[in-house]
């Protein structure tokens, strides 16, 4: 599908972000290895999370959603308890979070085999680096060539561990946590960068014994989990589209409401602000221990910066906007370290580079993270998502911010995060 986004005025009024897709990705979980029924407020309604929906509905959890609709539901979810996972083939679409967090829990089931496999872009993302850990915890997991899905999962009785990551993932500490509710001793996963603890909170909240001593994260085996009740925040990865997009449309001032402010996932408002970004935050309490809150944002004038270090697992799903930004800002924008870029629903160091340049962007990809030379602005042209949500949306945000216009080929990739985005862009754009 291919949509055209006109050059625009300015962007203006407030809105409530999809549901958090980690978020809704780990109530939907945590709600099949629950007792009784667990409801969810806001879950996102979005491919990815309706591949968790399905996912667990394959394995005999009960789940009720409405038919598709706007872009946040509410759901009940009666869960099979945490042995209680039956045998499935399952199609995880493409949700690599899905891929990477359900083979923790299936693995320390008492008996079943279960297959993983999804789209094409799934199809090259990595999950040796969940499948070698699972091993070491006893577990039966194979992959194809040894690091790729299809991935088989058989279980078997699983033993706690102590692991270094290799790569700061959320997704493997995720992985390994929820194995490790199933599994003798102890289980320790030891981050070389915090990452998201969207899982810790959550499993804390469900009753379960999890701790953090400085970079380690330990939990111990229960018995049962009783998630409750369950609020998702909004999503900060896809507020973050309008809220770059208001930073670079002139005149623009946009409110963000009830949006999730997770310190570990709110790496970008550090990154702007640095950049001269006009924002202001409200914090408004917590759910479930995830903070939320307002963000208030307009248009700003900005200037390059250096990202790297731990700063970028914290805001590994901006980095694409952050390039964006650079486009319109003076000086040069460095951001290295970044090579988990390249795992992404597409190599987003590649993506970003192709999408940014054919718009007049001066984009210059290296190994391991991106080098924006800031024009001010960009004039436009045509891009492909590449089948990449985050990339489609960076097509639209660019487009209306840029002075010819742009045109998104694949534009239909917003699905699996956004349903209706563009319909919510369009809404708050004024005339230019
Ligand atoms: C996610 C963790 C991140 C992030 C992804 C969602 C999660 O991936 O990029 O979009 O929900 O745990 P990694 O943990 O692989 O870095």
């Amino acid at each position: 599908m291919r949509r055209r986004f006109q050059p625009s005025g300015p962007l203006r009024g407030s809105s409530r972000p999809p549901g958090d897709k980690s978020i809704s990705h780990r109530a939907a979980l945590l709600a099949a290895m629950g007792e009784g029924t667990t409801r969810v407020d806001y879950y996102l309604d979005a491919a990815d999370s309706r591949s968790t929906l399905a996912a667990v509905a394959a394995i005999g959890a009960r789940v009720e959603a409405p038919p598709p609709g706007p872009h946040s539901m509410f759901v009940a979810i009666r869960g099979v308890g945490l042995r209680g996972a039956g045998e499935a083939a399952i199609d995880v679409g493409n949700a690599g979070t899905l891929l990477r967090l359900l083979p923790g829990w299936l693995a320390g089931q008492d008996a079943g085999t279960w297959t993983l496999d999804g789209d094409a872009s799934i199809r090259r993302r990595p999950v040796d680096r969940i499948a070698e850990p699972l091993r070491l915890m006893g577990a039966g997991v194979e992959c194809r060539d040894g690091r790729l899905p299809p991935l088989r999962v058989e279980a078997a009785p699983l033993r706690g561990i102590s692991y270094e990551l290799p790569v700061a993932s959320a997704q493997v500490k995720s992985c390994l946590l929820l194995a490790g509710l199933l599994a003798e001793g102890e289980t320790q996963v030891v981050e070389p960068a915090p990452t998201r603890d969207h899982t810790e909170l959550m499993l804390a909240a469900a009753g379960a014994e999890v701790s953090r001593d400085g970079r380690a994260v330990s939990v111990r085996p229960v018995e049962r989990l009783e998630p409750g009740r369950i609020f998702v925040p909004g999503d900060f990865s896809s507020a973050a589209f309008l809220l770059v997009a208001t930073l670079i449309v002139p005149g623009s001032a946009m409110a963000f409401v009830d949006v999730g402010l997770n310190p570990t996932r709110t790496g970008l408002l550090g990154i702007l602000e640095r950049m001269g970004a006009q924002l202001e935050v409200e914090p408004e309490g917590e759910a479930g221990g995830e903070p939320l809150g307002i963000v208030r944002a307009r248009h700003s004038a900005l200037a390059g910066t250096e990202i790297g270090g731990e700063e970028v697992p914290r805001a590994i799903d901006e980095l694409p906007l952050v390039a964006l930004a650079a486009c319109f800002a003076e000086g040069t924008t460095v951001i290295r370290d970044a090579g988990e870029l390249r795992r992404k629903e597409s190599d987003r160091i590649a993506t970003v580079a192709e999408a940014l340049r054919a718009l007049g962007g001066d984009v210059e990809p290296t190994e391991d993270g991106l080098v924006v030379t800031g024009r001010g602005g960009l004039r436009g042209g045509e891009i492909d998502s590449r089948g990449d949500h985050r990339i489609a949306m960076l097509g639209a945000i660019a487009g209306v911010a840029s002075e010819d216009g742009a045109t998104v080929e694949g534009f239909e990739a917003v699905e699996v995060s956004y349903r209706g985005f563009e319909h919510v862009l369009r809404a708050h754009l004024g005339e230019r």
